[in-house]
Parts: structure tokens; C-alpha cells; sequence
């Protein structure tokens, strides 16, 4: 793409401070931190510094989505968190899939916990998991489906500010929503660009066309056979514009004077890749620097 086509995007600041103060004020209340993010994007569906604001905590990832990503990277996703100490597991708020290992991810990773508190005579203490995550990631989907539609339990424990919201899933354990908005790393191109492929940043502040190309140079380079089985024999030398004028041609987007209505095959394009019309896409893998 040309320097000039190179639009950068023009993203909200995040407002952290106050999130920040919140969770550093409920971490010593908390004995774990389930991380909620996109399959289809483990990098820019995070907050940046979520790593160093859960400090030492057991840390859970919970991959969701994984009905819209591909299988397989997700898998390697999961097995590159071992390598890094952190349990991560692939769940679809969507159906319910992969859910019911939760619980069970919780108790493993706060086994040592556990096994303190039955020494000290404290059996029935409940765990307690805050889950964070960006905006859109499937936050509140996946407390509805764990807490199976129960009520927000209203607290108001010494050093828990009002309004925190906790859910009683079981006598064993509490979920607390996050407290604040935890946003995406929006100043790198990148994740804005990632984020708003899947849907979670409107196009409404974007120009389609520019995000259409730009999702077709990364689809043309990891699943150019997917795009080929959705749209026909196409020419991957070709520049993303004429790319995506061709696959507008070839769905008979044609307006007066022979040209691509390119508009509209942009919102298809990107339309159809939201509805895994095109196929289960990742589009972040693991690599070393992950
Ligand atoms: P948040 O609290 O983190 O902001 O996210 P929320 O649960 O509101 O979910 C954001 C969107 O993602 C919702 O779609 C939701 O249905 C969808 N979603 C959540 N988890 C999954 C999943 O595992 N798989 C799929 N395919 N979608 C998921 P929406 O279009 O905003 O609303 P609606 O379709 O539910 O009406």
C-alpha cells in the first residue's frame, strides 16, 4: 500500500488512572485473575499493562471466541501460555463450549491455596477470580453463562469500593467483573487495525475501504486458499485495492462505466469475514516475541 493510503487511525486515549487505582485496591482481596480475550487476536484483544497491574496473581486465560478461530492456532496459543506458567483454556460464551472446564482451571491453578486452607481448618472459603478484559472480548457473556443468569451480588466489604460487582457462582467461588474499563493497546496501528476487523471498534470512525485492504493483505498471506474458496481463482500479485476490486467484479459489485462499486465489496468483505463466512480465521499467531 502506498505511504499516502497508510491513514493512521485516530483512536481515543485510554483513561486508565482510575482502573488502575481500583484494581491495585482489590488485588489483595482476590486469590486469582481470569484474563478474557479474542482468539482470533490473544495480542490486541489485551489491555498492555495487565501484566504488571495483576502483579504476582495465578493467572487464567480464557480464549474466547474460539467458535470463530482457528483451532488449531488456538491450540498453539494454549500450549505457548504453558510455556510461560499461565493456564490458559479455549471457551465460546456463544454455546457454552469449554465452559465447564472453569471451574475446574480455577481449582488447579489455586491448588497450593487450597490445600492451605483445608490445613488451617478453612474449608468452605470461596475462591475468589476477578475477570478482566478489554471491551467486546465477551466479558459479560461469559459471567451470565458461569453464574448461569444469578444475580450480581451487591457487596460492601471493608476495603471493596461500592458498586464492585460480584457474583456467587457456587459455595467455592466468586467472580468480580472488572473494576473499570481496561482498554487495548490503541496508539499501535496494528491492534486498532486487528480490533476493528473483528468488530469490536465500529467502522463508523474508519474508512472501510482502507480497513478491507488492509484485512486482505493478511488474509491474502495466511489463508489465501480460504479466500480463494469463498471468492473464486484470484490473483494474489495483485495490489490490495485491485484485489478487493476483483473480488467486488467477481460478486457483480460493477457500477456505471465497467468499474468495482470497491465500497461495497469492502462492507462484504468485511461483513463476511465477521460471520466466518470466509472460514475460522486467526489473525495472530504465536511467534518468539509473543
Ligand atoms: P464485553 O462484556 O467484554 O464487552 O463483551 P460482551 O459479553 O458484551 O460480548 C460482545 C459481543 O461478543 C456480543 O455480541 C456477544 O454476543 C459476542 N460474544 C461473546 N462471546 C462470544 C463467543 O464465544 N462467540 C461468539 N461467536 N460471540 C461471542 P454482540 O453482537 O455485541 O451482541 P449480541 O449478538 O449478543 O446481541
Amino acid at each position: 500500500m502506498a505511504d499516502s493510503q497508510k491513514q493512521s487511525v485516530q483512536w481515543f486515549p485510554g483513561h486508565m488512572a482510575k482502573t488502575r487505582r481500583k484494581i491495585k485496591e482489590i488485588l489483595p482481596l482476590i486469590d486469582a485473575v481470569a484474563e478474557v480475550v479474542d482468539a482470533r487476536i490473544p495480542l490486541s484483544s489485551r489491555n498492555p499493562e495487565i501484566k504488571e497491574l495483576i502483579e504476582n496473581k495465578p493467572h487464567i486465560i480464557l480464549l474466547n471466541k474460539c467458535d470463530m478461530a482457528d483451532s488449531a492456532v488456538t491450540e498453539e496459543w494454549i500450549k505457548f501460555y504453558k510455556t510461560q506458567g499461565i493456564t490458559a483454556i479455549g471457551i465460546d460464551c456463544k454455546s457454552g463450549k469449554g465452559l465447564s472446564s472453569f471451574k475446574t482451571t480455577v481449582k488447579s491453578v489455586l491448588a497450593d491455596k487450597l490445600e492451605a486452607y483445608a490445613k488451617k481448618g478453612m474449608v468452605g472459603k470461596p475462591l475468589r477470580v476477578m475477570v478482566v478484559g478489554i471491551p467486546n472480548v465477551g466479558k459479560s457473556s461469559f459471567i451470565n453463562r458461569i453464574a448461569g443468569g444469578g444475580k450480581a451480588k451487591v457487596e460492601n466489604r471493608p476495603g471493596v469500593t461500592r458498586g464492585n460487582q460480584w457474583f456467587t457462582i457456587d459455595k467455592q467461588l466468586e467472580l468480580l467483573d472488572t473494576p473499570g474499563v481496561l482498554w487495548p493497546k490503541f496508539e499501535d496501528q496494528t491492534v486498532g487495525e486487528h480490533l476493528a476487523f473483528t468488530g469490536a471498534v465500529k467502522d463508523r470512525i474508519l474508512d472501510v475501504e482502507l480497513l478491507a485492504m488492509r484485512l486482505l493483505e493478511c488474509l491474502s498471506e495466511s489463508y489465501p486458499e480460504l479466500l480463494e474458496n469463498r471468492y473464486g481463482e484470484l490473483d494474489f500479485t495483485l495490489d490490495s485495492y485491485d484485489l478487493l476490486s476483483l473480488i467486488g467484479k467477481k460478486r457483480g459489485m460493477v457500477i456505471r462505466g465497467g468499474e468495482t462499486d470497491t465500497e461495497r465489496a469492502a462492507n462484504m468483505l468485511l461483513e463476511e469475514y465477521r460471520n466466518c463466512k470466509i472460514g475460522f480465521i486467526s489473525l495472530e499467531r504465536v511467534k518468539n516475541n509473543a
